[in-house]
Formats: structure tokens, sequence, C-alpha cells
């Protein structure tokens, strides 16, 4: 792919942006005949409109291109970034402000990605001019970013099992001089992470812990924890076929915060990162736990399988139980963890939750401002009681099928006591269909947000 973003260049096509309320004075600046071009293709500045302007000779002189107006409920930041898939090639520039430059930016140069690896996929070469004021070595380390765990999600798990996910989080690690430890197969049960173990020893494929270190020790310390499950088949409780479908997807919390720590150790912020990875297959096998199964967990609490498909807190559990020995000043894992995260909020919209206010008020605004959108559900204590289990301490299945996603959470935070804060994120880790900045297919979802909230307080 061409450098989609440029520091400069010598001659760039003028992207002008206008609002229904501000066309009137866009085009008093756009010769004659351009603002007849506009009138006699009867173009209005709605929302993702765009128009493509001649020139005296009959070239492309300038695009037009609509934004949403004051009266808009939503704005996308990223709309912009439409244009990356819709203009002929060339090399582009704002002529004037949109809503927000810097998204805008970031939404075009995320619009042109396409996962490649398996089939030729040639994108144009739309270039964009990065506009003033902007930082466009960290708009592209961004994109990096999203365009690495993008690839992780969507690479499918024939390619990529524990193993590889793994050896994907070590290439990271060595590009910027993070310690690197991976624990696998038996050493699980040695080092006791019994629940990691448990759900993936069914695979052929060993079942891991990735446990990744960077910074400076004596600065506050921040571990992320990814749910890496390459593949969720349910276990014995199988999942049917249109369920199963999309779960290579289910390694997307892993994606996500690798993506996340990639742009953290790439910014140099003032924290010490951890990253912890369960990276396992949900496979069957005679080898498989079983339903009724009571685990053993790391943190010493007896666990009672109500469904093998509840695999993901399973792992994390061990995961959080480790990141919270060293009492951390803040655990934030992602998670593909619940179908009723989706039910509740849809797959663009991912639950946070967290007991912090603080915290979860200040993630929440950086998430609105990237465009990474959250929203808050909460750690609701009564429901806890659905956890009980009559032969184990927790169950990790609770039946009534109620608030799925707030109990999957509530088994989490059983797990998490000394970390400073503590946030969980249910992502869906897949755009369904394409929208400005987000291709369809994987998706990193959570990142952006919480790098731009840990930029703002260890910057
Ligand atoms: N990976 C799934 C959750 C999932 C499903 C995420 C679809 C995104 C889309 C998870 O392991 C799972 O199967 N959860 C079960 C839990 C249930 C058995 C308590 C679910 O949500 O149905
Ligand atoms: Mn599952
Ligand atoms: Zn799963």
């Amino acid at each position: 792919m061409s450098e989609p973003l440029l520091a400069a260049a010598e001659q760039a096509v003028p992207i002008w942006f206008a609002t229904k309320e501000t066309a009137g004075a866009v085009l008093e600046r756009l010769p004659q005949a351009q603002r007849d071009w506009i009138a006699a293709n009867g173009f209005e500045a709605s929302a993702g409109r765009h128009l493509v302007l001649p020139g005296p000779d009959g070239s492309l002189a300038g695009v037009i291109f609509g934004l949403e107006g004051e009266s808009a409920r939503h704005r996308d930041g990223f709309l912009p970034g439409k244009l990356a898939t819709l203009l002929p090639v060339g090399t582009y520039r704002f002529a004037n402000a949109s809503h927000d430059d810097r998204l805008a930016a970031l939404g075009w140069v995320l619009s042109l990605y396409r996962f490649g690896r398996y089939k030729r996929n040639d994108i144009k070469a739309v270039q964009l001019v990065a506009p003033d004021g902007i930082d466009r070595d960290e708009i592209l380390s961004i994109a990096d970013a999203v365009a690495l765990g993008r690839d992780l999600v969507n690479t499918p798990a024939n390619d990529l099992g524990p193993a590889e996910l793994a050896e994907a989080a070590r290439a990271l690690a060595e590009r910027h001089g993070a310690a690197f430890r991976v624990v696998v197969g038996e050493e699980l049960l040695a080092e006791n992470f019994p629940m990691i173990h448990a759900v993936g020893r069914a695979s052929s494929r060993a079942p891991r812990l990735v446990d990744l270190t960077w910074g400076d020790p004596s600065h506050p310390k921040v571990t992320l924890v990814g749910k890496g499950v390459i593949f969720d088949t349910g276990g014995l409780d199988i999942k049917p076929s249109a369920s199963m479908l999309l779960m290579k997807k289910d390694m997307g919390g892993a994606a996500s915060v690798l993506a996340c720590a990639s742009m953290i150790m790439a910014a140099g912020l003032k924290l010490r990162l951890r990253v912890l990875i369960p990276a396992v297959e949900n496979a069957i096998s005679g080898d498989a736990f079983r339903p009724s199964d009571i685990l053993a967990s790391r943190k010493g609490l007896s666990v009672e399988i109500g469904n093998t498909d509840a695999e993901g807190r399973l792992v994390l559990a061990d995961a959080l139980a480790l990141a919270d020995e060293e009492a951390p000043e803040l655990i934030v894992d992602m998670a593909t963890l619940t179908g009723a995260a989706r039910v509740a909020l849809g797959p663009d919209l991912p639950p946070l939750f967290c007991r912090d206010e603080k915290v979860a008020t200040d993630l929440l605004a950086h998430a609105a401002r990237e465009n990474d959108p959250l929203w808050r559900l909460p750690l609701w204590p009564p429901y806890d009681a659905m956890l009980d289990s009559k032969v184990a301490d927790l169950n990790n299945a609770p039946g009534g099928g109620f608030a799925g996603s707030i109990t999957a959470a509530l088994f989490l935070n059983r797990f998490v006591e000394k970390a400073g804060a503590y946030v969980h994120l249910d992502i869906f880790a897949w755009t369904p269909s394409a929208k400005p900045g987000r291709p369809e297919g994987a998706e990193v979802m959570g990142a952006r947000a919480l790098y731009a909230y840990l930029k703002a307080r260890f910057g």
C-alpha cells in the first residue's frame, strides 16, 4: 500500500467540507464554474455525500463533501474517511476544517485497511496530506497498531493458533525492547494456572499464557489482559453452526490489548506496562473439560462448570488473578466475552464495567472523543448471587439467562481485589458491515480510547 498520509505534497486536490448550514459560505470560495457544476448536479451537503469538481481543463480540481450539521444527534468523526474509498487515485488535502481534522485523517487511514493475506486486494493509492496541527506520526502509529490487531482477528484459526498468537506478541515485545515470557502446556499446571490449562487442554495445540512487560519499573503499573481464545467451538456444550461461524474472532480481546500496547510503547508513556494473554483453543476431544466439572483456580476459588461455552471468563480469571498479585494501579481486560453484550448494545458499542467513578467517567469521555465508543453497564452487586453454586465457590454460567454481560463481569470481578482500579470491556471485535474508517470484518475496540486515557494520565 502506498503511504496514506503524506507530510507534504507539491500539489494536492482540495477537499471542501460543508454542512447544510455552511454550504453557502463554502460555495462562495469556489470559482463560478464549480458553483454552476454543484448546482447542475443538484448537490446538497448532506452527511456523507460528495461531488468531484472539474477544473477548466476537465481535470479533477476539487471535492466537496457533506458533514453532519448542527442538529445532528451523533457525529461520526471518521465520516470524511469514507472519501479514501470513494475518490479516484490521487493526492488530496483538506481545504477547510472538518469537525475534527485529526479524527478525519485517522478515519481516512483506517478506511484503507484491507486483509490481504489470502487474496490479492488492491487498494487504490489515495493519499492525504496531513492536515496542519495534527501529529502525523501518532496517527500512523495508531493506524499501524489497529492494522496489527485487525490482521490477528481476521487470520483464521488454522493459521493462528495459541503459538502463533504468542509469537505475534513476542514480535511486538521485541520491536519495543519489552521483556517476554510464555508459560506453555503442562507448565501451566506447575505454575498454577489450572483454568487456562483446563480450557485449552483438549486442543492438539497447547494452551499458554503470554506475559509481556515494558517500561520503567518505578512508574505506575498498568496491566492489560486480553481474551485469547483462538477459536471457540463452545467445547462439549458445542455451539450451533451459525454461532460458531465467527469464532475465529474470539481472540479479539488479545488483539485489542496488543494494539493498545503497541500505541503505548510507541508513544513511550510513563507507565510500567504488563500484557497478559491466555491463549487457548476451546476445542472438543476426549480430554475436554466437561459441564459439571469443578475446577481449581489460581486464586483458590473453586469453579463449577455450568457450561463449557463460558470459557473466556475461566482463562481470564487465572490471568486476572496473576495481574492482581502485584497490586497494579490499573487492570483493564478486553474480551469477546458474551453474546448478551451484543443483545444489549449491538456490535459497535462495547459495555464498560468499572466500580471506580473517576476512571469510568474519564475513560468514557476519551472513548467518545476518540470515536471509539464505550457504554457503561453496572457491576450490580445484587446479581452477584446469580454466580452461586451449590457445590463450589462459583458457577461459570448462571442459569436463568438474565443480564449475561453483567454476570460475566461480576465473575471476573471476583478475581481482582488489590488493583487500584479494574476495568472490563466486553467487545465484539467485528464490524458486520463497512462504515467510514471501519472496513467489514475484524475490528480493534477500546484500544484507542484506553490509549488516549492513559496518555492523558501518564503521558
Ligand atoms: N465467545 C463467546 C461470546 C460471544 C459470542 C462473543 C458471540 C461475541 C459473539 C463466549 O465464549 C460465549 O460463548 N459466551 C456464552 C456464555 C454463556 C454460555 C453463559 C454466551 O454469551 O452465550
Ligand atoms: Mn464460548
Ligand atoms: Zn468465547
